[in-house]
């Protein structure tokens, strides 16, 4: 009886120091993740995304204490949450920063205090003497070997955009007078994705040697409700003549879709619509015929390029500072497959 309870003690003991010894080696890893606005649909997705996906990397000796904060589109709340990545101590930061054109002020934040930093979905765009935009690396990120951007060339999704017009039966030319009439509802300025998509949509057009006019180009700031107040106000003032609506996003397509169908259009008959980010609910329109297409911009893909880069850096393993991942064209075939 003695000698079972002694067995029996040591196996206690032993087992205990086992646990104890497991819950030592456990590595928790803290990771800041500013986000520029949570009402952003696409970038909903891709919140998300993160936080799924870097629960399926943890392991029994490896976890990552996730901190979310919300920019609510404001930079000076965004360099709080900067300075309070910090000051909690965070061993890696990601960003999707409000304002591409103050995001030296951030990147200094990460880089004098030695944490990692990942930006991702708005590009910080390079400079020239003259403070104009040009399309070069930023120095910014090309300088610092633990800063990177992860993202995708938005002026793929524009041309994306133009070929589904041009792959309509009459090529965007509803009315057969020679010409493609849209109207433009562009997202943030600021943002390169906005700028290019505007222009490259556009260019797939002429550059296929197409005659197009401009109706209307108006801000939405990537919003819904945004979008379909543009889009029915341009449909108010130019009616018929509207042959196709270019949307930066499919937050604002949906918006513009419900313009469209309370003006008694048909999108396909007397109308193409085309968005980007092929959002559930937009993918569901193309099926329905509501849409003529999106594109696909990759909140998967782009989310796992961002997270794999963070843990590279974690393990203190070297990175390349850009990292690019392919919008895909979504029309209806490609609709109907998913
Ligand atoms: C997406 C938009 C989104 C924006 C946020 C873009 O890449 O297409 O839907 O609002 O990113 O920065």
């Amino acid at each position: 009886m003695k000698k079972t309870l002694a067995i029996l003690m040591a196996l206690v003991m032993v087992l205990g120091a086992f646990t104890f010894a497991s819950a030592d080696e456990v590595k928790t890893y803290k990771v800041g993740i500013s986000i520029y606005q949570y009402t952003d649909n696409f970038m909903t997705l891709y919140r998300n995304e993160i936080a799924d996906y870097f629960k399926t990397l943890e392991t029994d000796t490896v976890k990552y204490e996730l901190v979310f904060a919300d920019a609510k589109n404001d930079m000076a709340e965004q360099t709080n949450q900067m300075n309070n990545f910090v000051t909690q101590g965070m061993d890696v930061i990601i960003l999707n920063p409000v304002q591409t054109s103050s995001a030296d002020v951030l990147i200094d934040i990460a880089v004098s205090n030695e944490i990692p930093l990942v930006l991702i979905n708005r590009e910080p765009l390079a400079y020239d003497a003259d403070g104009n935009t040009i399309d070069e690396a930023y120095e910014g990120i090309l300088n610092n070997p633990q800063v990177c951007y992860v993202g995708a060339d938005a002026r793929q999704s524009g041309t994306y955009q133009g070929e589904l017009i041009l792959a309509t039966g009459n090529q965007g030319d509803i009315n057969g007078d020679g010409k493609i009439s849209y109207i433009m509802i562009q997202g943030d300025p600021e943002n390169i994705d906005a700028q290019y998509r505007t222009e490259f949509s556009i260019k797939a057009l002429t550059d296929a040697g197409k005659t197009v006019e401009c109706l209307d180009s108006q801000v939405g700031n990537w919003d819904q409700t945004k979008g379909q107040e543009l889009c029915a106000n341009a449909l108010t003032v130019h009616g018929y003549n509207v042959e196709v609506v270019f949307c930066n996003n499919d937050g604002m397509a949906m918006g513009a879709l419900t313009a469209i169908q309370t003006a008694g259009r048909i999108v396909g008959e007397d109308i193409y619509l085309v968005g980007v980010d092929a959002l559930p609910e937009a993918v569901e329109a193309i099926k329905l015929g509501d849409m003529t297409g999106t594109v696909l911009n990759d909140h998967i893909g782009q989310s796992h390029a961002a997270v794999d880069v963070a843990v590279k850096l974690l393990n203190g393993e070297a990175i390349d500072n850009y990292y690019w991942v392919n919008y895909v064209k979504v029309d209806k075939a490609y609709a109907e497959a998913q």
